[in-house]
């Protein structure tokens, strides 16, 4: 495994609301506790109705394996991620919906990550929907702020893997030069699933989607 510098490396992740950012962030947290990756949660969610589904929550149900610190206000997000991030380890940081409003909490975490993960449910609708975060793209760049290396996941995945949006997205996104994870999260519905999992302890077993997350992230982030 490649070893991480001393100052550490930060993931951030983004995606609309529902797309599964929060049970990505706890289960990969679970499994680096797991394989002894330090790593702590940052949690960017703006506080307010959703605050039930958010990773801070989370964290306050179950030892996750990882702690998870509410992010301070905006202009302040990156340097208290820096200064939590554990030495030759990872923060992850999770971000409330992304939606047309997006503001200076997402424009914070997305210029002080070495990665963004951008969770994506493999249909045209999320493709058309995923336009806006490309144009926020462009305003950092307009300001003169570069974007962070962007890496697609895509998340809610039919599990049968010959479903034509999946790999239809995946060579669309490539088509137009974007990087997509090579795992996927399938949707799970059934007992004991991802769906059910807010506030219990990760499963995170080797070989899980999850855990392939994981072990991939730790190679996109030190490559
Ligand atoms: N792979 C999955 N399969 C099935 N259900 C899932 C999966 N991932 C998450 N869910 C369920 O979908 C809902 C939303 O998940 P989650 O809270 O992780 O999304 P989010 O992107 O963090 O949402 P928000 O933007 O509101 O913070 C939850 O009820 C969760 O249990
Ligand atoms: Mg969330």
């Amino acid at each position: 495994m490649a070893r991480l510098p001393a100052e550490g490396k930060r993931i951030g992740i983004i995606g609309k609301g529902g797309s599964g950012k929060s049970t990505a962030w706890a289960h990969v947290l679970a499994y680096y506790a797991s394989i002894g990756v330090p790593a702590i949660g940052q949690d960017a969610d703006e506080p307010g109705e959703k605050e039930k589904g958010s990773l801070l929550t989370w964290s306050e149900k179950v030892d996750i394996g990882a702690p998870v610190y509410r992010a301070p206000a905006a202009p302040r997000i990156g340097e208290e991620a820096r200064r939590l991030t554990p030495p030759h380890g990872l923060c992850l940081i999770d971000t409330g919906a992304w939606d047309r409003r997006s503001g200076n909490t997402h424009f914070a975490v997305l210029a002080n990550i070495d990665l963004c993960v951008f969770a994506l449910p493999p249909t045209p609708m999320e493709m058309e929907r995923a336009g806006s975060v490309l144009r926020a793209y462009k305003q950092m760049r307009d300001f003169g702020l570069t974007p962070p290396r962007t890496v697609f996941l895509l998340t809610l995945v039919n599990p049968n893997p010959n479903t034509a949006s999946t790999k239809e997205t995946r060579d669309d996104l490539v088509a137009d030069n974007f990087q997509v994870l090579t795992t996927t999260i399938p949707r799970k519905d059934g007992r004991g699933s991802y769906a059910q999992s807010f506030g219990t302890k990760p499963d995170v077993r080797p070989g899980s989607p999850m855990a392939r997350l994981g072990d991939e992230l730790l190679r996109e982030v030190t490559r």
